[in-house]
């Protein structure tokens, strides 16, 4: 029997680009296929934040056309990815008794344990748990174990990841898009949906760390044996290389784009000097200095900020190296330096999906956009794998919000309010998975 294919849209906020991926997929295949590719230059965003919501919902407008262009019908809702640089990512632990005697681990265990670590983070009433991640769990202490479901033993505890969003940065993002006539049907940080949209299988079992440089932030998503242990977005992106060669150089912004879009790192690929145009005159700049300045932003970037996400856990648990994605990838030698700073392989990504991507937008620009339809499609098949709030909790402005609104009482901020909401959350995105399945 024939039936529509379903149709799942990613939509990538970025600094610098808006990008809307478009994927199908029919009820006997269920990977989905890439069929279009939108792009709109942004504009009202810095730093992946909103700045200005007319000029956001007009680029938003632009990206969504362009694809419905490209795959010849209209679209109403996506999944969106956003950089969230406020977003902070915090580990709990929890644990529970499946009784005196050894008995299987059912559904309900898994999800009082996920409680019962959910319980120990007291989340500001400003702020909510966007992603819900359980990193590790182990049974009467052994560790290391993938899925609990069906194993048998007396105590169950579980490692867990929260990334935690204020909660007025999501709302202006669901604002932005939904003015523009799309309906938010997910969020997703773009750490995570750059990884899952760059590194391998292989790769995040090993352990690796992805580092996306796109405009304005750059995201880390740190991956051990299959699952993020760590994601966080750095408020550092290649527009901060730009406005410094523009500083230094003392050129217009667009000829300081061009000129970094042109050299490379390696100071033999590129000529000595280089001849700009402004404001009539002819300007020759000496490369060398430009490539210092550049240099000077990556090694902050590497050594202050992408060190201290990798802080706290041993360099030997990534032997799989960095995997670079996003627009600053592209800078020529950037594998061969970070290298240097970072002491890891690595490697520049192209999107996992990128042959079914059209030429020009299937790039490491794309790794973000891409990455959102294979964060659909895990969260589907593993349902304890990536829990997301549900989108009417993150539209009514928080867990708390949402139960005293549902009851019609008032917002409490306490450990147990949070518990509680919790507990609602989870019967939330329990009843949402029912209705995908
Ligand atoms: N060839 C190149 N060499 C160096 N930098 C480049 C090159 N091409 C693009 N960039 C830089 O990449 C950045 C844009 O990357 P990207 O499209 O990944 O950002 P974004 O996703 O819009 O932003 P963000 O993820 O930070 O919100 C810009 O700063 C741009 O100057
Ligand atoms: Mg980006």
């Amino acid at each position: 029997m024939y039936t529509e294919p379903e149709i799942i849209v990613g939509l990538d906020l970025g600094t610098s680009k808006i990008s809307v991926v478009v994927a199908e997929r029919d009820s006997r295949f269920q990977d989905a296929q890439i069929i279009g590719v939108g792009y709109a230059p942004s504009l009202g965003i810095r730093k992946g934040l909103i700045v200005n919501l007319e000029q956001a919902v007009q680029a938003v407008r632009m990206a969504v056309q362009d694809a419905e262009k490209m795959v010849g019908f209209e679209i109403d809702e996506a999944t969106v990815a956003f950089s969230g640089i406020d977003a902070t990512s915090v580990t709990s632990r929890g644990m529970v008794s499946l009784g005196r005697v050894p008995r299987q681990v059912g559904v309900q265990d898994i999800e009082r344990v996920i409680e019962a670590a959910q319980s120990e983070l007291a989340v500001p009433s400003n702020r909510v748990t966007l992603h819900t991640i359980p990193v590790k769990y182990s049974l009467d202490g052994n560790s290391g174990i993938d899925d609990p479901l069906g194993m048998t033993g007396i105590r169950l505890e579980i490692e867990l990841q929260s990334v935690i969003v204020p909660t007025s940065v999501l709302q202006n993002i669901i604002n932005c898009v939904e003015s523009a006539g799309i309906t938010v049907n997910g969020l997703v940080i773009k750490s995570l949906a750059s990884a899952l949209g760059s590194l391998t299988d292989e790769e995040t079992r090993t352990g690796a760390v992805s580092l996306c440089i796109g405009g304005g932030t750059t995201g880390v998503a740190l991956f051990a044996d299959g699952r993020p242990v760590r994601l966080a977005v750095i408020p550092i992106g290649g527009d901060h290389i730009t406005n410094d060669l523009a500083y230094v150089l003392k050129i217009p912004i667009s000829k300081a784009e061009m000129i970094k879009q042109q050299i490379s790192l390696l100071s033999d690929e590129n000529e000595d000097a280089i001849e700009v145009e402004t404001r009539g005159r002819t300007k020759v700049l000496n490369v060398p200095d430009a490539i210092d300045v550049i240099l000077c932003r990556l090694e902050e970037l590497f050594t202050e900020h992408v060190s201290k996400s990798l802080a706290d856990q041993s360099v030997h648990m990534f032997p799989a190296g960095i995997v670079l994605s996003g627009g600053v990838a592209k800078t020529g030698g950037i594998e061969i330096f970070t290298t240097e700073v970072l002491n890891l392989p690595v490697r520049i990504a192209e999107p996992l999906d990128s042959f079914q991507m059209p030429p020009g937008r299937n790039d490491c620009e794309y790794t973000t956009s891409s990455g959102i339809i294979r964060y659909i499609i895990n969260k589907e098949r593993n349902p304890y794998r990536y829990i997301e709030a549900p989108i009417e909790v993150l539209r009514s402005g928080g867990v708390s919000a949402y139960v005293a609104a549902q009851r019609g009482g008032h917002q409490r901020n306490t450990k147990s309010a949070n518990g509680e909401g919790f507990r609602h959350f989870l019967e939330m995105v329990k009843k949402s998975m029912k209705e995908l399945f």
